[in-house]
């Protein structure tokens, strides 16, 4: 960029994953709007927080409300939605952080987009497999109604796209298991593949 430098800061991601005892990366959450993204991100948020881990949980409803209130669902605004939440997880990431996300983040060029932008290994797409009807079956918060009143146009499965993740470093098939079992997937991959270690092994 014209007459912008970087500068190189004195206490680095190293540094500071070495005083947190973890290695900060990003736990991207996608999935349908009601498969349970928020609340297997929160159960695991919890867990790592019982474990002594430090993380920040950017979930999208709080977000629309804040940094991107401006921002509706078109296509293009969806684009520019990922692309803020992404640069910002990898702040966050930068700070040493475990970063959570749950956006539905439908397209998949965006999700890659987001897994170029942080080192190999800081992005770990979580897949949260729930079937549309089963969403809709649920609904907490009413949106399936609405569409289906035709309050609300672009809803993603219903007539707006949603791309699958191909390779998710973890797939959670979110039907008949608890949340307790779903966010124990996550932390058994994290413990698995030593992102983090159990607070008594510390
Ligand atoms: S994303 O597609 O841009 O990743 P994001 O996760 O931030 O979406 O926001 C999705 C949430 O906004 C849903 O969980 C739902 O509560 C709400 N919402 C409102 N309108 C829509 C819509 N047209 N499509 C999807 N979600 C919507």
């Amino acid at each position: 960029m014209k007459n912008i430098v970087w500068h190189d800061t004195k206490i680095t991601k190293e540094k500071r994953s070495r005083l947190t005892k973890q290695k900060p990366c990003i736990l991207w959450f996608t999935g349908l709007s009601g498969s349970g993204k928020s609340t297997i991100a929160n159960a695991v948020e919890e867990k790592l927080y019982n474990n002594g881990n430090y993380t920040y949980l950017l979930d999208g409803d709080n977000i629309r409300h804040g940094l991107n209130k401006d921002l509706g669902f078109s296509e293009e605004d969806r684009v520019e939605n990922i692309r803020r939440i992404g640069e910002v997880a990898k702040l966050f990431v930068d700070a040493g952080l475990i970063v959570l996300t749950a956006f539905i983040s439908p397209f998949r060029k965006d999700r890659d987009f987001v897994g170029n932008l942080v080192e190999d290994g800081e992005f770990i797409e979580i897949f949260v497999d729930t079937p549309i009807e089963e969403c809709e079956r649920r609904d907490p918060k009413g949106l399936y109604k609405k569409v289906r009143n035709g309050e609300i146009k672009n809803f993603t499965g219903i007539d707006s796209p949603y791309e699958s993740p191909i390779n998710p470093e973890i797939h959670i098939k979110n039907v008949d298991i608890s949340v307790d079992e779903a966010s124990d997937i996550v932390i058994e991959y994290l413990i698995k593949n030593k992102y983090i270690r159990k607070k008594d092994d510390r």
